[in-house]
Formats: C-alpha cells, structure tokens, sequence
C-alpha cells in the first residue's frame, strides 16, 4: 500500500472528488466542496479540531450523496492510502452522517472534525449562496420555483429557514447571523413580490 504525506493524500483526494462532482450542477460541484473545506478549516481552528482530518471529511463528504447516482466508492479510495486506524476509521465514519437529511444533530461522541464539516455545510446552504444553490439544484430537477408542490421555495420552508437551529458550534452560529436574516428577508421579499401580482 502507498505511503504518502499529508499534503499529497489532499491534493490526490481533491482530484478525485472534482471528477466526482464534474457532473453535477453547480450547487453540488466542487465549488461547494472547496468552501466547505475552508470553512470547516476555519471553524476548526478555533476548536482544536485535526485540520488533515477536517479537510479530508470536508472533501469527501457528497461523494456518496443519494440524490446522485453512485459513481464512486469513498471507502475503497480511502483505502487506498496507508492512514492509520484510527485516522481512516474518523473520517470514513464521519462521512454518511455530514448530511442534514440524515443526521440532523449528531450523537455527543460524534468527533469535533466532524462536527465542524457539519456546521461548514449548512453554512453553504444558507446565505446569498444558500439561495443560488437551492435553485441551481430545483432548476436541475425541474422543480418549480414556488406555487406548486415539491417548489424551491417550498424547501425554504421545510428546511433552509430552520437550519440555524442545528448548528455544533457557537462560531457557526455566529456566521449564521447575518446569513439567515438574508435568507428570511429574501424569502419574504420573493413572496411579496409574487402577491403583489394576484
Ligand atoms: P444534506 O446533504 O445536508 O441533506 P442537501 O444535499 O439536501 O443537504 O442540500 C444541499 C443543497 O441542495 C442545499 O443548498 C439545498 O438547498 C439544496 N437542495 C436540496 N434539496 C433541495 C430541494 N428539494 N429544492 C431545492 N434545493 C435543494
Ligand atoms: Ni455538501
């Protein structure tokens, strides 16, 4: 099995996680990996959380997302690299448990890297580009934007506007601030606007 250094281990993981997301719409592309990353390296700071840890949860989080089409395996890719137990079992454990759908607030035990990849993908999904994502992702599906069932804006409702709530970390929370109150002011904007016409 390979032996290489940390710096290499990231930069070989981010070449595989952009080929990954090259099909997927903007909202879930790379570009959404790379500001979780520096977000979760940014909260991590403060928390003493592993940064090489942090970093490797952040780039491979969405690679087995349910909304796409498996395409690759993140635990063979992982494999493939002569991390420790306990590094390769923290990451790999962390992976399916990132998403909101699936693990809204973590078990106590749930490692700070983890943690903070939790609170850097929520961040992504509120905000100015919280709004852009939400949209980029029901415009790819063909969704309507509000008025009818399944409707982007009806996704505010059940999940963007109340996503503050579950956040790990008091500096997430204080990132939250001004991006939910965009957020809200958008979204009562956007109805406004579409009353205004009845
Ligand atoms: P998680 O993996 O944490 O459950 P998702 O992958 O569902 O999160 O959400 C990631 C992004 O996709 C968010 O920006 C979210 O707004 C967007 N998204 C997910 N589901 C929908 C939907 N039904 N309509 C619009 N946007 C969505
Ligand atoms: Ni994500």
């Amino acid at each position: 099995m390979a032996r290489f250094d940390k710096q290499t281990i990231l930069d070989m993981t981010e070449t595989f996680v952009r080929g990954v997301c090259q099909k997927r719409e903007d909202g879930h592309g790379f570009e959404h990996v790379d500001r979780v990353r520096k977000m979760a390296l940014r909260l991590g700071k403060g928390v003493g959380a592993d940064p090489f840890v942090a970093e490797m949860i952040a780039l491979l989080h969405d690679v087995e997302d349910h909304k796409f089409e498996k395409e690759a395996d993140a635990e063979s890719f992982l494999g493939s690299f002569d991390l420790d137990k306990k590094t390769f079992v923290t990451i790999l454990a962390a992976l399916p448990m990132i998403s909101f759908s699936e693990c809204p607030i973590p078990p106590e035990d749930f490692p700070i890297e983890g943690k903070v990849v939790q609170d850097a993908d929520r961040l992504d999904a509120i905000g100015a580009i919280g709004v852009a994502r939400a949209f980029s992702y029901g415009g790819s599906k063909h969704r309507p934007m509000y008025g009818a069932e399944g409707s982007t804006l009806e996704h505010f409702d059940e999940k963007l506007l109340l996503l503050d709530r579950y956040l790990n970390l008091e500096e997430s929370k204080a990132i939250a601030t001004h991006r939910m109150e965009f957020l809200r002011t958008f979204y009562d904007e956007f109805v406004a606007e579409t009353k205004a016409l009845k």
